[in-house]
């Protein structure tokens, strides 16, 4: 199923995915936020293909006011409910927005993307976008898969995969603006389609937007 007007999957194509099950991913944060957000004093947060709302609900519980966004309705129904279940509903602000078309306003003190992989999506393009909308001292955290997952290519058929320096490429982050901090590749243990644990390779790129932070609270200091 395809959005129509783009020739991309779109909203329908997101939607048919998550009426699928009633929960398609775990619910836990992902482990590469936690690693990369647990030494960063909460601020504002953007959260981009946010399904069904795993991260952002991390986040509020540490104290971060999170914008979350994803271009399906029913996953965004369904965190709704998980944030309100968990008592961060009023710290979490859930925007439906195709990024391709639309973006959420305002600078966050941290701007995250995990696994947001979509057939023919010009990726690139909304990280680019998803960069701009990092406030000064602020971190973008791109998290995304290195390879296919063996034997399942029914969901990525032609996403490409591109390691973390490709990615920093694409960016095209004006030099001495930015400061990378973490560019690696990392293994993950996952319940794979037959049920057995498989063992994924991802990525993660976490960069800082040099300047002074917006926050009057600075890195390093612990969250709430
Ligand atoms: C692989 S899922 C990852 C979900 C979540 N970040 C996680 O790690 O569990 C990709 C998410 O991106 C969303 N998405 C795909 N294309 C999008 C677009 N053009 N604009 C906004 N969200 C999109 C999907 O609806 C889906 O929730």
């Amino acid at each position: 199923m395809t959005d129509d007007t783009s020739g991309t999957p779109g909203e329908a194509y997101w939607d048919a995915r998550y009426a699928q099950s009633e929960r398609i991913w775990s619910g836990d944060p992902n482990a590469a936020l936690v690693r990369e957000v647990s030494d960063l004093a909460p601020g504002t947060a953007l959260d981009l293909g946010s399904g069904e709302g795993g991260d952002a609900i991390w986040l509020a519980r540490r104290g971060w006011r999170v914008t979350a966004t994803d271009i399906s309705g029913i996953a965004l129904d369904r965190a709704a409910g998980h944030a309100a279940a968990a008592g961060v509903a009023d710290r979490i602000d859930w925007q439906q927005h195709d990024l391709t078309e639309s973006f959420p306003t305002g600078a966050f003190d941290l701007v995250s993307a995990h696994f947001l992989h979509s057939p023919g999506m010009p990726r690139d393009e909304v990280l680019r976008t998803a960069a701009g909308a990092v406030a000064p001292g602020g971190v973008l955290l791109i998290v995304g898969h290195a390879e296919q997952p063996s034997g399942d290519h029914s969901h990525h058929p032609d996403v490409h995969f591109p390691t973390p320096e490709e990615l920093l490429g694409a960016l095209g982050l004006p030099p001495g603006e930015w400061e990378v901090q973490v560019s690696g590749e990392h293994e993950r243990v996952q319940t794979g389609p037959d049920g057995l644990p498989a063992t994924r390779v991802d990525n993660t790129l976490r960069v800082r937007r040099l300047g002074l932070s917006l926050s009057p609270k600075s890195e390093g200091s612990r969250p709430r």
